[in-house]
């Protein structure tokens, strides 16, 4: 499928996506605390979805059975939220929401510490958050996409950290998953040329200890090979002949 370039009307319609999208993080993220279950945070990310008016859209995507991917630790993506996990004091979780508003998609992710965490772990979260950023550097009309890959892929990678090779970004808009497939680290080739309208959801997906990955029994959770932590960090991005928009940060670079 050919990447799609958004209209001006699509594009207002996935900025306001992706605000909404944003207060269901600032919800969640308010709510986190120890002694609640994973599930407990799927029904605040599902309830603030549907307040506004959106469908959760990753609810029965591929019959994936919730709203919110909770990710716990060594828990990489699509968490499925569980009332028999507890949150704890010390843990790091990866909250991922996508929702549907007017037929446009948004999608985004956050790493949050739950009270006092390792520095280690604190240093992860903050790099993994910087690799995005590293990467939306080349996010502009004329530069090549996997200029993007690159750049998320060696920052991370300087800090000794590993970078999750099975796992990429995507575009986004009327779907969930779009064409380009948006890979976390440096490629032989430079990818599709980047243009104004394409609209990118950019997701680095790092670990403190092995890249590789294996996925659970339930065949959703992700996990580090090596159990080790691994942080997530995503927001839905429109490309411009500018400055790219963070339409899930206040739609600008923060
Ligand atoms: N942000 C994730 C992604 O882009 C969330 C998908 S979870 C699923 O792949 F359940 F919808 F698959
Ligand atoms: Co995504």
């Amino acid at each position: 499928m050919a990447i799609t370039i958004k209209s001006e009307r699509e594009i207002e319609l996935m900025t306001q996506a992706g605000r909404i999208l944003e207060i269901v993080h600032e919800e969640m993220e308010k709510a986190l605390k120890p002694g609640m279950t994973t599930l407990d945070i799927d029904a605040i990310g599902e309830e603030v979805i549907r307040s506004y008016g959106c469908e959760p859209s990753f609810l029965n995507y591929n019959g994936y059975p919730a709203s919110i991917c909770v990710s716990v630790n060594e828990e990489v993506v699509h968490g499925i939220p569980s009332r028999n996990r507890i949150i704890q004091e010390g843990d790091i979780v990866s909250l991922d929401a996508g929702l549907i508003y007017k037929g446009y998609h948004s999608d985004a992710a956050r790493t949050h510490a739950v009270g006092e965490i390792s520095e280690e772990a604190k240093k992860l979260i903050e790099v993994t958050r910087q690799s995005f950023f590293e990467g939306i550097k080349y996010a502009k009309e004329g530069n090549y996409l996997f200029e993007i890959s690159g750049a998320i892929g060696r920052y991370a990678a300087g800090f000794g950290y590993g970078v999750v090779r099975e796992l990429c970004g995507h575009g986004i808009g009327t779907h969930l998953h779009e064409d380009p497939e948006i890979p976390n680290f440096p490629m032989m080739r430079r990818g599709p040329k980047l243009k104004a309208g394409m609209t990118l959801a950019i997701e680095p997906m790092i670990t403190l200890g092995t890249e590789k990955v294996r996925w659970l029994d339930d065949d959703w959770t992700v996990v580090t090979r090596d159990g080790k932590l691994s942080a997530h960090y995503e927001n839905t991005v429109l490309i411009t002949k500018g400055e790219p928009i963070l339409l899930t940060l206040g739609g600008k670079i923060k």
